[in-house]
C-alpha cells in the first residue's frame, strides 16, 4: 500500500491482480442498484429463475421475487465453478485447540457427503422444510455440517452462541418452537473441558424440544436421556450420502439468529434465502478479493452473524477454505494466532479489534519472528477501530502491504454494507470508508436533514437498500418497525449507529446510539442486563450501562439499588452470578456499584447517559432537569473511589 497525505491505495502488484480494480463498478452500481444486484444474482445456480428483482411495501423488502434456489446447490453440486472441478479442493480447516490434536481437513466432496448424510438422518427424525433446528456448538466442524443439513432440506436453522447460558438458549428455543437441537458433550477452551450437553440439558427444559443430537467431541462424561438423546454420529452414519435439495423460494427463511436490541428480549432477525446468498457470495469475493488460491480464516464464532455470513456462507459459496479455530487465539501462548496463520498459510485475515489490541497489549516481541508472508489481505469487524490499533494491525501484521479493509455492517444486513474495496480503496485509520457498490447510505440530524461533510448524524440506509436486510423480527413484526423504521418513516432503515463522513466521502462509524454495548465486538443490552439483575429479590432498581475499555471497546458497568442485609461483596456475587445465569459469562460487567439512588428525571426516568459520564470524564451538564440532583455527587465519588482502588 502507499501513502497519499492521510489516505492510504493499493499498490499497483495488488490492483493489477485484484478482482475489482478501478470505480467503474460504483458508477455502474449507483445508476440503477437493481440491475447491479440482478446482474451479480445470474451467476449463480436458481432452480428457477425471478420474476422481479425488487420489492418494496414499506417497510417490507423482497427480492428476486419468485426465484428458486438452494444454497448447499451453489456451494456443491451446481456450483458455478462446475462440481468436477472443485470437489477436491479443501473446504473446511478445522484446527483444534490442543496443540497436539490433529487438524481435520475436509474436501468439498467430503463436506458435501457429510451434508447429505446428516440432512437424512435429521429427514427421519421428521424434520421438514421450515421447521427450526437450534444449534448450540461450539467451533467444530459439525457446527458447519450441521447448518448446511438444514439449508439441505429447508429448516431453518437458529444458531446460539456456546458461551451462552442454559438460560439464555433456552428462551431462544422457547421462541422458535425448535423440535432439535444440536450440541456436543464438550469442548476444549483455554485447556479445560467446557461441558455443553449439561448446559442444554438444563435449557430444553419447558421447550418443544423433542430430540438432542450430541456431538461426540471431548469424551467427558453426559447424562444420557435415552428416549431424547441421540449421538450425532451414529444417526449420519446410517445414512445415504445423496438428499436432493430442497426447492426453496428466494423469501422462504433460511435462518433466525438472535441479537440484542433495546429492550430485555432478544430479537431473532430473519434473513431469506436468495438476498442473503447474492449478497454473501459477491461482498465476500470483492471484498476480501477472494481467489482460487485463498485461505480465509475468519475469527469469528458462528454464533454471531459474522460467523454464518463470513466464516462459512461466504467464502464455501467462493470455493474458498475456511480455517476454523476451537479454541482462544492466545492460547497456550499468546502467538497462536500467529503460528495458525504461518502453519496454515492464510491468505485473508479477519478479526475485531478488540483481538488486535489484544495481540498489540502483549508486545511485539511475541510475534518478532513471524514475517507472515503468506498474508494478503486483512479485514477488522464488529466495533470501530481506533487509528492506533489500525496502524498497528497494518503494520505489524500486514507489514504495510496488506489492504486493510474496515468492515462496517450488523446482523440485520447480513452482511458487509461498508468499506472500501481493496483494489481501489483509499483507505484512512479508523474510517471503515466508502459504502459498497450501489447501498445508498446518508448522515441524518434528528429532523432528517442530510448532515454536512464533517457533522456527525444518524446512519440511514436508503432504498432500495441490500438484499440480505433482514425480512423481520421473528413474530414480532411490532419490534420490527419500532427498531427499524419508526425515527425517520417507514422508507429509511435507521442502523442506530452514529456516524460522518469527511471529505473524500469516507464513512467513521461512531457507535451505538441506542442502548446496546458492544463488549469485544460482541452485541449486549443494557435492558438485557438489567432485566437480569432486577431479577435478585432484594434489588429494586438497576442501570447497566457501556463504558470505555482500552482492550474490549466497552465494558459494562451496573448500578444496583439493593434492599437486603447482605454485605457488599456477597451482594456483587449475586448480581454477577444472576447476570451468568441469565445471559453467560460472555456478559459479565467489570464493577458492580450498590448505590442509594439513581440519577433521575422528573417523570422517574433513569438518566444513563449521566451515569456514563461519570467515567468518561465528561462534563455533566446541566443536571437541574433531574429530580434529585444531589445523589450525582455521591455517585461521582464512590465511582473515584474505587478508580483509586
Ligand atoms: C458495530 C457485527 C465500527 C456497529 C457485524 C453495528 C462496527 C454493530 C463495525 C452491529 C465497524 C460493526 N466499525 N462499528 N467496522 N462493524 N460495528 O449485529 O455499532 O454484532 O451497529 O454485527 O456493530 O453488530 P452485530
Amino acid at each position: 500500500m502507499h501513502q497519499k497525505g492521510d489516505l492510504y491505495y493499493p499498490n499497483e502488484d495488488f490492483k493489477k491482480i485484484a478482482l475489482i480494480n478501478n470505480r467503474e463498478i460504483y458508477q455502474e452500481a449507483e445508476k440503477d442498484p437493481v440491475k447491479f444486484w440482478e446482474k451479480l444474482a445470474e451467476s449463480l445456480s436458481w432452480q428457477k429463475k425471478w420474476e422481479k428483482t425488487f420489492e418494496h411495501n414499506p417497510p417490507y423488502v423482497k427480492w428476486f421475487v419468485g426465484g428458486k434456489i438452494n444454497i448447499t446447490e451453489n456451494i456443491f453440486e451446481k456450483n458455478p465453478q462446475g462440481w468436477e472441478k472443485i470437489k477436491d479442493k479443501n473446504a473446511i480447516i478445522w484446527q483444534p485447540e490442543l496443540v497436539d490434536e490433529e487438524q481435520k481437513i475436509f474436501t468439498y466432496k467430503d463436506l458435501f457427503e457429510k451434508v447429505n448424510k446428516f440432512a437424512n438422518a435429521l429427514k427421519k427424525l421428521g424434520v421438514k422444510k421450515g421447521d427450526r433446528v437450534g444449534i448450540y456448538l461450539p467451533m467444530i466442524p459439525e457446527v458447519i455440517i450441521s447448518m448446511l443439513a438444514c439449508a439441505r432440506i429447508g429448516a431453518v436453522h437458529t444458531v446460539v452462541f456456546s458461551a451462552f447460558s442454559p438460560h439464555a438458549l433456552q428462551v431462544r428455543l422457547q421462541d422458535t418452537e425448535a423440535k432439535i437441537l444440536i450440541t456436543t458433550d464438550g469442548y476444549y477452551r483455554r485447556g479445560g473441558v467446557v461441558g455443553l450437553k449439561q448446559n442444554a440439558d438444563e435449557a430444553v427444559d419447558n421447550t418443544s424440544v423433542e430430540k438432542v443430537i450430541v456431538v461426540k467431541r471431548a469424551g467427558n462424561p453426559v447424562n444420557w436421556d435415552e428416549g431424547r438423546d441421540l449421538w450425532f454420529e451414529e444417526i449420519s452414519s446410517q445414512e445415504s450420502g445423496e438428499c436432493p435439495a430442497e426447492e426453496m423460494d428466494s423469501e422462504d427463511l433460511f435462518f433466525i439468529l438472535y441479537t440484542s436490541g433495546s429492550t430485555g428480549k432478544p430479537k431473532g432477525i430473519m434473513h431469506t434465502c436468495g438476498g442473503y446468498i447474492v449478497q454473501a457470495k459477491f461482498t465476500g469475493q470483492w471484498i476480501f478479493d477472494l481467489k482460487d488460491d485463498d485461505i480465509l480464516w475468519c475469527t469469528s464464532d458462528v454464533g454471531w452473524i459474522t460467523g454464518h455470513t463470513y466464516t462459512i456462507y461466504s467464502p464455501l459459496l467462493n470455493t474458498v477454505p475456511t480455517l476454523i479455530f476451537e479454541g482462544a487465539p492466545d492460547w497456550p501462548n499468546p502467538d497462536r494466532w500467529a503460528q495458525i496463520i504461518e502453519d496454515n498459510k492464510v491468505t485473508t485475515f479477519y478479526t475485531a479489534p478488540t483481538a488486535i489490541r489484544m495481540f498489540e497489549k502483549y508486545g511485539l516481541e511475541v510475534i518478532e519472528k513471524y514475517k507472515f508472508e503468506s498474508l494478503q489481505l486483512l479485514g477488522s469487524v464488529g466495533e470501530p477501530i481506533d487509528d492506533s490499533a489500525w496502524l498497528w494491525y497494518f503494520k505489524n501484521v500486514g507489514k504495510e502491504r496488506c489492504p486493510l479493509v474496515d468492515t462496517w455492517w450488523q446482523t440485520e444486513t447480513g452482511g458487509i454494507l461498508i468499506t472500501s474495496l481493496p483494489g481501489v480503496g483509499p483507505f484512512k485509520p479508523a474510517f471503515s470508508g466508502l459504502p459498497f457498490p450501489g447501498m445508498n447510505f446518508e448522515i441524518f440530524d434528528e429532523e432528517g436533514n442530510i448532515c454536512p461533510q464533517g457533522k456527525q448524524g444518524n446512519l440511514v440506509l436508503l432504498p432500495p437498500f441490500n438484499p440480505s436486510l433482514l425480512r423481520g423480527v421473528y413474530k414480532n413484526p411490532e419490534k420490527y418497525l419500532e427498531t427499524y423504521w419508526k425515527d425517520y418513516g417507514e422508507k429509511v432503515y435507521f442502523t442506530s449507529d452514529a456516524a460522518y463522513r469527511d471529505e473524500n466521502g469516507l464513512i467513521r462509524i461512531i457507535g451505538r446510539v441506542d442502548d446496546v454495548i458492544k463488549m469485544a465486538g460482541h452485541r449486549l443490552s443494557t435492558g438485557e442486563l438489567e432485566a437480569a439483575v432486577n431479577l435478585h429479590p432484594d434489588i429494586t432498581e438497576c442501570a447497566a450501562i457501556g463504558i470505555p475499555d482500552e482492550i474490549r471497546g466497552e465494558v459494562p458497568i451496573v448500578f444496583v439499588i439493593y434492599k437486603g442485609k447482605k454485605g457488599e461483596d456477597e451482594v456483587k456475587k449475586e448480581v454477577v452470578d444472576y447476570i451468568k445465569k441469565e445471559i453467560g459469562p460472555i456478559a459479565l460487567p467489570k464493577e458492580v456499584y450498590l448505590v442509594d439512588d439513581l440519577p433521575k428525571t422528573r417523570s422517574g426516568k433513569i438518566m444513563r447517559r449521566i451515569l456514563r459520564k461519570l467515567f468518561t470524564g465528561e462534563d455533566l451538564g446541566d443536571l437541574s432537569t433531574l429530580a434529585n440532583s444531589e445523589i450525582v455527587s455521591k455517585l461521582k465519588n464512590k465511582v473515584a473511589g474505587n478508580n483509586e482502588k
